[in-house]
């Protein structure tokens, strides 16, 4: 492989730090992980057997706590949902809320949603995208590792369905702008918001990491795509 090509991959949007685990975040994780967790593979899953019916389908990419999955999981009983996160507590606590809240409507993987993406989801099996508050990599040099690149786009559009809707925030006034940057050269993305401006939260639910940022005082940005 070109020393290049190997660059470009090795560049992640996380470090993996495991962090401290709960008992009960590491005892859901035992109980519950072989009813809601899905092994990442190199295949396309069949997500009609994964969630045993057919659904609109909706992914969100680093889910954190996954306190908003599950608010929206339980405002859409009609819908499908996949959590991707690559924090295992994240996931941990994610699993604790899905028993106590009793949604049956959320799966879990736990790796890199560049991967899952594009190797678990068949191509336009997606109604909705949502990357709430992805890591920001304030720094110019760690720009790279932002999330959201000309390549990651291609992988979302290839996923999701004529019409589907990406949302994305964030409360990073660059990030923000670098999102509507490298979503203006998309051929297969229209802002819904007249003159590429940014758009309401909608039902996005409020996470603890979106709190944390407005009690610094950060703006929050929602920017909302529908893939032509
Ligand atoms: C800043 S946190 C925000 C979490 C959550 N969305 C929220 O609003 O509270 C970003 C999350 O994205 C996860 N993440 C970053 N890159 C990822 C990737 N490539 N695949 C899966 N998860 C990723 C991180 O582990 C982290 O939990």
């Amino acid at each position: 492989m070109p020393e290049d090509d190997r660059k470009k991959r090795a560049i992640r949007s996380f470090v993996l730090r495991q962090g401290r685990m709960t008992a009960s975040q590491r005892n859901a994780l035992e109980r519950l992980w072989p009813r809601y967790g899905l092994a990442y593979d190199t295949s396309p899953l069949d997500l009609d057997t994964v969630f045993g019916r057919q659904a609109p389908r909706f992914v969100e990419i680093g889910f954190g706590r996954g306190d908003a999955l599950a608010e929206m999981a339980a405002a859409h009983p009609e819908h499908d949902y996949l959590g991707i996160e690559v924090h295992r507590p994240g996931v941990g606590h994610l699993l604790i809320r899905i028993e106590q809240d009793g949604l049956k409507n959320i799966r879990i993987v736990n790796h890199d949603a560049v991967q899952v993406l594009t190797h678990m989801l068949p191509p336009g099996s997606l109604d909705g995208i949502y990357l709430f508050f992805p890591d920001p990599w304030h720094k110019k040099r760690h720009h790279k590792r932002r999330i959201v690149q000309p390549d990651f786009v291609e992988v979302l559009s290839r996923v999701l369905k004529p019409g589907g809707i990406l949302h994305m925030a964030t409360d990073w006034q660059d990030y923000a702008e670098h999102m509507r940057t490298v979503l203006a050269t998309s051929p297969t993305f229209i802002n819904t918001v007249p003159g590429d401006g940014y758009a309401d939260r909608g039902g996005r639910p409020q996470t603890k990491y979106e709190q944390r940022g407005r009690r610094l005082g950060h703006e929050v940005y929602d920017l909302r795509y529908r893939r032509q």
